[in-house]
């Protein structure tokens, strides 16, 4: 049956009838809110980069975390900037390291029993060169060696976890490194901590804003001989299967935005939950639409994230996760 008897129109004529057919929900409870985590106390440092964005110390991190829980959020995602970097990374699996910090510090809140506290695990903002693994020479340059990685990606984990993590998620796209964690959780008693892996991790231009918030540029080469190459999604499926063998709990699809395919095609393979990072590159550029006038804040926001949850994502990490709880609390 065609028009006239069919009119597509008929649904659409108000609010009450448009929210009845509504066919996605976006609920405070499915956004993750990053934070930056730095020493001191009282700190609270802008991002030129991320207007809205702030590097804490861990007092001021739990201010955050009192605001997200009242605002419904789902959960927190853990970044770090140690006072000191080196080859080894030090600062990213020490007990005393910032995150770990500021993770028993999340723990003895009411805000935590909330909130659900994810920590990234990864090596970049802790080496002194700025990449996600160990850094080797060789003949005509660097390379990043995988294996001898995976020792420091899974003792960061099993740190994480013992300070406090609820879920810990490699962004590092170390090959093995999913296996290499499990194994050093369980060794560890900590069976029961899920792995959030970032299971296809694109090398992205979106990452630039994050690399100053997190002063993790790499100091030499990019990132391409690890991250995905943005055109390959048949890849990027394989890196989702050998993460879930591995035992990965979970997967987190990014970038969001500009990968909505690859969200989609995730969604239809495989039956665990699936997050997306809408990623520092994707929070500035909409956010300096806004500042322009060019685009209209509020539904901008929820119509990017509305996107993101229809291309199949349960989860969304996002830096607009307090002020789109507040829209949806509206
Ligand atoms: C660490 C990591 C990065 C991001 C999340 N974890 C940076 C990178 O890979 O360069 C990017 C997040 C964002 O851009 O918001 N490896």
């Amino acid at each position: 049956m065609g028009f006239p008897q069919n009119r597509m129109r008929r649904l659409r004529r108000t609010e009450s009838l448009r929210a009845l057919v509504r066919e996605t929900a976006l609920d405070p409870g499915d956004l993750i809110y990053p934070l930056f985590l730095r020493p001191g106390s009282g700190v609270r440092n802008a991002i030129s980069s991320m207007p809205g964005v702030f590097n804490l110390s861990v007092d001021e991190a739990l201010r955050e975390a009192e605001e997200a829980a009242q605002l419904g959020i789902g959960g927190l995602l853990l970044f770090g900037l140690p006072d000191a970097k080196d080859e080894q990374a030090t600062g990213a699996w020490h007990e005393n390291g910032i995150v770990q910090q500021g993770l028993r510090a999340l723990k003895q809140t009411a805000a935590a029993k909330k909130l659900v506290l994810i920590a990234d695990v990864c090596l970049c903002e802790y080496t002194s060169h700025g990449h996600c693994g160990v850094v080797v020479k060789t003949g005509d340059g660097f390379a990043v060696d995988n294996d001898p990685s995976l020792e420091l990606l899974a003792r960061t984990a099993t740190s994480l976890a013992r300070a406090g993590a609820d879920i810990v998620a490699p962004s590092d796209m170390m090959d093995g490194r999913v296996a290499a964690i499990r194994e050093d959780l369980d060794k560890n008693g900590l069976t029961e901590t899920p792995i959030l892996s970032y299971a296809s991790k694109f090398a992205s231009a979106f990452y630039g804003p994050f690399r100053e918030a997190a002063d993790s540029a790499p100091q030499f080469g990019d990132r391409r001989s690890y991250q995905m190459d943005g055109a390959n999604l048949r890849e990027a499926l394989r890196e989702i299967d050998l993460d879930l063998e591995e035992g990965a709990d979970m997967i987190l699809m990014k970038p969001a935005m500009p990968y909505l395919d690859v969200i989609l095609a995730a969604r239809e393979r495989v039956d665990v939950p699936i997050g997306a990072y809408q990623v520092s590159g994707e929070y500035s550029m909409l956010q300096a639409a806004f500042e322009k006038g060019w685009l209209d804040r509020d539904r901008a926001i929820l119509e990017s994230l509305v996107g993101i949850r229809r291309a199949g994502a349960d989860f969304i990490a996002t830096y607009f996760a307090k002020d789109a709880a507040r829209l949806l609390s509206r």
